[in-house]
This record gives C-alpha cells, sequence and structure tokens, in this order.
C-alpha cells in the first residue's frame, strides 16, 4: 500500500545553502526595497552603520504588517509564485525578504507597525542552528526600544523596518568588513538609482544616510538632442509588451553630468542594448541577446521594453530577479525595434561624416557603397576561413569555391528577407549553448592548426580569427585562442 510520509527540512542546512543563491550585496538591499515599494511606500530610508557593530537598516513608510501578517512574511515560500498578485506588486517567490537579507549577514529583524501595534521578529542563523529548528525569535515592544534609529516609526502611522546585522560572507571574503561596506555603499547608491529610476523620477523617495538619491535614467530622455522613437505593441498571450527605442545624443553633446548619468562613456558603449522592465522596475540591461552586435554602429541605441508580471511564467525570472531568459517569441518580436533603433544610431553617427562601419571586426557579410546610397552586401573573400579552406585546395578547386560563393552572394532573397523581418518572423539564429560553442572553438583551433602544419603565419591568422565572426562573439573562444597562441 502506498502511504505519504512527510519529511520536513533540516533547517539549518536549508537556510545555509539558502544563503548561496549568489546575491550581490546592492542586488540583496534593492529586493528588499522591492517589498517596501509593493508595500506602496514613497519614503524609503537606508541607513548603513560602520559603527562597532555595523548594520544595514531598510525603513518605510508603505502598509505595514500586522503580527499576523509578519509572521507569514517571514515565512520562507510565504506565496506561491503561480499566484496572481497586484499589477504593482515587485514580488513573486515569497522568498525575497529572507534569502536577500541573509545572503549578506547572519541575523534579520524586521518590525512593522499596522493598526496602532507594532510587532517583531526575526531570523538568526545562530539560533536556528542551536535549535535545530525553523524557529524565529519574537521580540517585545520593550524590546524593540532598544534597536538602532527605531525611532523613525513615530514619524509614520504605518511601515516596516529591516535590520540586517553581523556581515559575516563580506567580512570572511575580505577581512576588512569596514572598508568594503564604505565601497559598498557607493554600487548600491548606483544600482539603485538605476534599477529604480522610474520610481525615483515619480513618487517614490530613497535616501541613504539621509542623503536623497536621483533616478538615473538610462536614456536621458530629458536631454533634447535625444531621439525617442515611436513605441511598440507587442502581444503575447493577450499580454502587451511594450517597446520603446532611444537614440542617445553624440558623445561630444553631452556635458560631463549628462555622462555621469549613464554611467560613464564606457557604459555607453557597453550598456547598450534592451533595457528591460517588470512592473517598471529594471531587471535586465545593456545586451542585444544576441540580436546585434555590440559594436561602435549601435553604441547609442537603447530600447526601453516594459514586460507586466502577468508573464513571468515566459521568461524564467530569477529569484534575485537579476536575470531571466526572454523567449525565442518575444525576443523575435524585439527585432523589428532593434532594426529601428540602429537604423538611427547609424544615422547620428553618419550626420557627423564618421565613417559608419566598426574596423575591428571581421564581418562575413560586408555592407558596401556602389554608388550614392546604394548598398549591396557581399561575403567578406578576407575571413581566415576563408584563407585557410583555400589554403587546402586546388586552383581548379578555388575557382568552382569563389563561382559559388558569387552565387550565393547574386542569389540572396533580399526581398522575403525584408517582408519576414518586418514582421517579426525571422528566428535568430546565433549559438547560445556551450556546445556550440565549444564546437566552434575546436573549429578555430583546428583550422589554426592547420595553418601551422602548412608553415603559414598562424599567429596571424589566429589573431583574425577571434576578431572574425562567429567566433568574436565569444569571449571564451577570444580568451582561449589568445592562451594557447600567445597572442595580444
Ligand atoms: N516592507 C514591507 N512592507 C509590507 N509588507 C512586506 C514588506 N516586506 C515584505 N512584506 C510582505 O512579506 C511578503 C514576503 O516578502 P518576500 O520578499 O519574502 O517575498 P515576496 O516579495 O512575496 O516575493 P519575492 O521572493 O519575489 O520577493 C510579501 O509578499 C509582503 O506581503
Ligand atoms: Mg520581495
Amino acid at each position: 500500500m502506498m502511504f505519504s510520509k512527510e519529511s520536513i527540512p533540516f533547517a539549518p542546512s536549508l537556510i545555509e545553502s539558502m544563503r548561496s543563491l549568489g546575491y550581490s550585496f546592492e542586488s540583496a538591499i534593492a529586493d528588499i526595497v522591492d517589498n517596501s515599494i509593493s508595500a506602496n511606500a514613497n519614503k524609503i530610508d537606508i541607513k548603513v552603520s560602520l559603527g562597532n557593530k555595523p548594520y544595514v537598516i531598510i525603513f518605510d513608510n508603505g502598509c505595514g504588517m500586522n503580527k499576523s501578517e509578519l509572521e507569514e512574511a517571514m515565512r520562507y515560500g510565504s506565496k506561491n509564485p503561480l499566484e496572481k498578485r497586484a499589477e504593482t506588486d515587485l514580488g513573486r517567490f515569497g522568498l525575497g525578504l529572507k534569502s536577500a537579507s541573509l545572503s549578506q549577514c547572519r541575523k534579520l529583524i524586521v518590525v512593522s507597525k499596522k493598526d496602532g501595534q507594532i510587532s517583531c521578529y526575526s531570523w538568526d542563523l545562530d539560533y536556528i542552528i542551536k535549535n535545530a529548528s525553523w524557529s524565529m525569535i519574537g521580540y517585545t515592544n520593550q524590546e524593540v526600544k532598544l534597536f538602532p534609529e527605531i525611532e523613525m516609526f513615530n514619524d509614520v502611522e504605518t511601515g516596516t523596518y529591516v535590520l540586517l546585522e553581523q556581515f559575516d560572507r563580506i567580512e570572511e571574503s575580505t577581512n576588512d568588513l569596514h572598508k568594503t561596506l564604505t565601497n559598498k555603499i557607493d554600487s548600491m547608491i548606483n544600482h539603485l538609482s538605476l534599477v529604480f529610476h522610474r520610481f525615483l523620477e515619480r513618487k517614490v523617495e530613497i535616501s541613504v544616510n539621509n542623503k536623497k538619491i536621483d533616478g538615473r535614467d538610462p536614456f536621458l530622455s530629458y536631454h533634447k538632442g535625444t531621439q525617442i522613437k515611436r513605441s511598440q505593441n507587442v502581444n503575447i498571450n493577450g499580454f502587451n509588451i511594450v517597446v520603446k527605442p532611444y537614440i542617445l545624443p553624440h558623445l561630444n553633446k553631452l556635458t560631463l553630468k549628462d555622462i555621469e548619468k549613464v554611467g560613464s562613456k564606457e557604459s555607453l558603449r557597453n550598456e547598450q542594448g534592451f533595457y528591460i522592465y517588470r512592473n517598471e522596475r529594471l531587471i535586465i540591461w545593456g545586451t542585444w541577446f544576441r540580436l546585434e552586435r555590440k559594436d561602435e554602429l549601435s553604441k547609442l541605441a537603447r530600447v526601453m521594453v516594459d514586460i507586466p508580471s502577468d508573464l513571468d511564467y515566459m521568461w524564467n525570472i530569477d529569484i534575485k530577479k537579476s536575470s531571466a531568459n526572454l523567449p525565442d517569441i518575444i525576443k523575435r518580436n524585439l527585432y523589428n525595434c532593434v532594426i529601428e533603433a540602429v537604423g538611427g544610431s547609424e544615422a547620428v553617427h553618419t550626420y557627423r561624416g564618421r565613417k559608419t562601419k566598426s574596423t575591428d571586426i571581421n564581418h562575413i557579410w560586408e555592407r558596401i557603397e556602389v554608388r550614392d546610397n546604394c548598398y549591396e552586401y557581399r561575403v567578406n573573400r578576407d575571413i581566415p576561413q576563408l584563407k585557410i579552406l583555400e589554403a587546402s585546395l586546388n586552383l581548379k578547386q578555388i575557382k568552382y569555391l569563389n563561382e559559388v560563393i558569387t552565387q550565393l552572394e547574386e542569389g540572396f532573397p533580399i526581398t522575403s528577407l525584408y517582408v519576414d523581418v518586418a514582421k517579426g518572423k525571422v528566428v535568430e539564429q546565433s549559438a547560445e549553448d556551450e556546445e556550440r560553442i565549444e564546437e566552434l572553438y575546436t573549429q578555430v583551433k583546428e583550422q589554426v592548426e592547420y595553418a601551422k602544419e602548412n608553415g603559414m603565419d598562424y599567429k596571424v591568422i589566429a589573431k583574425a580569427f577571434i576578431s572574425t565572426e562567429p567566433y568574436c562573439n565569444y569571449n571564451n573562444i577570444i580568451n582561449k585562442i589568445k592562451g594557447v597562441y600567445e597572442i595580444e
């Protein structure tokens, strides 16, 4: 007979493992701030104290919790990820408060005020280990009064106070808690000002040690040189995704302050691409998901993408809310917008009379201007993979190879590609998985070895490979080849 036997997780080990989800300090704090925003707070005070016993407090004037609500909130898995949430709720897993806090420290204390009552519970790793059970510590109002800066509650009717103490992880990894926490304050401010910029621009005030932080608008939409492209709606399973491309103004139209706003000159190059928001909170940014190359051509383009949390199930959002995989159907739909955005970005460069083609990458297809503003696409015959192939062929075979390539160029189905791209029907073909990357690496290696065996200048060839498509798209391949053939 089948029977049922309850198997309760062993608290000390499970909680210890949950600490290793991979939160950074700033992403942990952002996860706690998510809760404050979901609780409708419009004022969030973060206090970092570096004294004898360093602590971090996240205090908000949100809706607060009564005793039983707080008990529920403290429970691991307090809400089911499949449950439908309010449109403004940034939560999903019922884990963030606990897992984010305890990823950084050994003790989490939450005090909340609602209906004139103050309630307080704590998860303390040492207490859990001692009791070998899922036991929280509860505190009386008398005891709560002794917590640092608890008087912040005097000014609010409702609100929540999250206190983090005993930063063992940071201490272990750097041996200098004080210095590390000091540095982390800056990166935390940077992170919060970006991921919550849309809240900061409107209704929410976040301050760190009493200093208000400004929202960092990655689109510089206030700048009159920024081109805001037509926004488009993409309907996925009945829900609307809004896509809005921005072309940032040319670098030398930007003041130092503007550049600071987008991060740095470096970030202008590296953080182009999609900015994906879930309920207005930035989740992933600065990537084209391999739809477009990160090169000079598109460096000023950034595309705002708003996805409602109803579509969470489609994009494998992780507990930290810091990564997610967009499904192909959404990527395909974003493709149109990339073309529009990149097209505009290119225009900004051309207008300045600059060469639009980036010179440091060998593209397999070259765009060649045949007459004024008229282009032809041709296979680049200088790519190293063709050179190696030619080296292995006799003259007659080389002639045939060239004939075939010319026919491929002439037979290129421009019209149908154009129509398909416009309809968002072009399937992305670049390699995503490790197996394919490994395969590509083996290809380069084999070809360079061939060059070496046949007395060709293999170092020059290896160098050419790592700046040629598709190999140049993978840092892994580039680094391995550089290592193996000792090239710069
Ligand atoms: N600052 C707060 N104010 C009011 N309620 C809160 C606050 N922080 C947490 N809660 C309550 O506690 C619950 C649990 O929070 P927790 O962060 O652990 O999970 P979540 O936000 O539901 O989901 P996720 O794991 O995705 O963050 C929340 O759903 C909310 O009801
Ligand atoms: Mg949460």
